[in-house]
């Protein structure tokens, strides 16, 4: 395996009783924040007022950007960072999901960048350096964002949706209390458990790298955690043990620890952006129609080990089936887990795609090389054949 450096900065508060730490986090980075939030959830959950007396208790002044869209736009970012120039914001505080610390962690690049259009960091056209603090409150389990670098910002206008790392762009601080998700309901806790799944899948399990077999126990081990866990937050969405197990799953599928020494490009990652790139539609639903028919279509002697491996330890398969026999078995457990147990939809076709933009968006997939590195090598051709067989 390859030599690799470790370190992951976000400090976690985890817990029902914490969010009172809040204010003293928010006074360790200044005295101007902006609150970032998406279309209203917090608001009905509750979280807000608490967040709100929080920053009065913090003596801290502060803004909000509202409305910030699941596939955050770049447009919503342009309006965080103006915010963040013209008030000389200190700090940002982001109270949701995913799509609501993407947004920030791009405001908190952006805001240091002379320029007026985000997309130009978004595509590399520009470079910053520098980035503000970020301060999370989770309140969905799916992204990592809670604990990673990365965010992936859309352009509605060019139908693109891209990954974007800054430099030290992890959250500072973030709050992990399970109970902010009792409210999330079973689409979103289906989709969000298939986001967790497919990071390690993608960045890590499939793979055909040289890696520590530590390492893969534990991937399987947190896979593990999510197919028993997801069922349960589904039928009985108040159920802590069940939240607070998807909850630490989903920070640890992303934070970097599973995959030390590992770099593959991210096959259902590549594709499924260029699904909601196009049509808008929830980031965990899209991985999880893609990934069974993605491991059908790389089938073959050389992947069937890996993908056997992961039904046996993972989902039950029995060990005395061969390989292949084996490997497709898996196959159909993963797609009795997503379509009848999380009971997620199962086709494209169900969420209104046709197969109009294939070739273009296969191509998009495929941008950085012309192809994808990944469990197989996926040129523009094979990803457009995986989009069909998702119909
Ligand atoms: O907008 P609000 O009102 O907050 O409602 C959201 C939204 O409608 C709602 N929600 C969130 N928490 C809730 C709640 N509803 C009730 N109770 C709560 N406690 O759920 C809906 C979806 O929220 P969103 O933030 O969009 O979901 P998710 O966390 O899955 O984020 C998806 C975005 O993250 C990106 C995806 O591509 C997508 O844009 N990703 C980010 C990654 C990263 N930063 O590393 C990696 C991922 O692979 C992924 O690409
Ligand atoms: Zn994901």
């Amino acid at each position: 395996m390859q030599d690799f450096i470790f370190s992951n900065k976000t400090k976690i508060y985890f817990g029902k009783n914490q969010l009172h730490n809040l204010s003293e986090e928010i006074k360790r980075f200044g005295k101007k924040v902006l609150l970032v939030y998406g279309g209203g959830s917090i608001k009905r959950i509750g979280l807000y007022d608490k967040v709100i007396d929080e920053l009065n208790k913090s003596g801290a002044q502060f803004f909000e950007l509202a409305g910030v869209e699941p596939n955050p736009r770049h447009t919503t970012v342009n309006r965080g960072a103006e915010i963040c120039k013209k008030e000389n914001v200190d700090v940002l505080l982001a109270v949701g999901g995913g799509s609501t610390i993407d947004c920030t962690k791009a405001i908190a690049a952006a805001a240091k960048y002379d320029g007026d259009d985000c997309w130009d960091l978004i595509t590399h056209k520009a470079e910053v350096n520098e980035t503000l603090p970020i301060i999370s409150v989770l309140t969905l389990s799916a992204t990592g964002s809670e604990m990673d670098g990365g965010c992936v910002i859309s352009n509605v206008d060019t139908n693109e949706k891209y990954g974007y790392f800054a430099v030290d762009n992890n959250p500072d601080v973030s709050f992990l209390d399970p109970t902010n998700t009792y409210t999330v309901n079973a689409y979103q806790t289906a989709s969000g458990s298939a986001d967790i799944m497919s990071h390690i899948f993608d960045v890590a399990y499939f793979s055909k790298q040289d890696e520590m077999d530590m390492l893969l126990r534990i991937q399987e081990e947190v896979l593990r955690t999510v197919v028993k866990y997801a069922p349960i937050a589904i039928e009985k969405p108040d159920d802590y043990d069940a939240r607070a197990n998807l909850m630490w799953a989903s920070s640890w599928a992303l934070n970097d620890f599973l995959y030390d020494g590992l770099s593959q490009e991210t096959a259902c990652h590549r594709m499924e952006h260029e699904l909601s790139a196009f049509y808008d539609i929830t980031h965990g639903h899209g991985l999880a129609i893609l990934t069974p028919r993605w491991l059908s279509y790389i089938l073959d002697e050389e992947t069937a080990p890996r993908i056997k491996r992961f039904g046996v330890n993972v989902l039950g398969v029995d060990y005395s089936l061969g390989e292949m026999d084996g490997a497709k078995e898996s196959i159909r457990q993963i797609e009795k887990f997503f379509f009848e147990e999380l009971k997620l939809q199962s086709k494209l076709s169900d969420l209104g795609i046709g197969e109009e933009n294939f070739a273009l968006m296969a191509k998009k997939a495929c941008r950085k090389k012309g192809k994808i590195e990944a469990f197989t090598t996926l040129y523009p051709e094979d990803v457009e054949n995986i989009f069909r067989m998702c119909l």
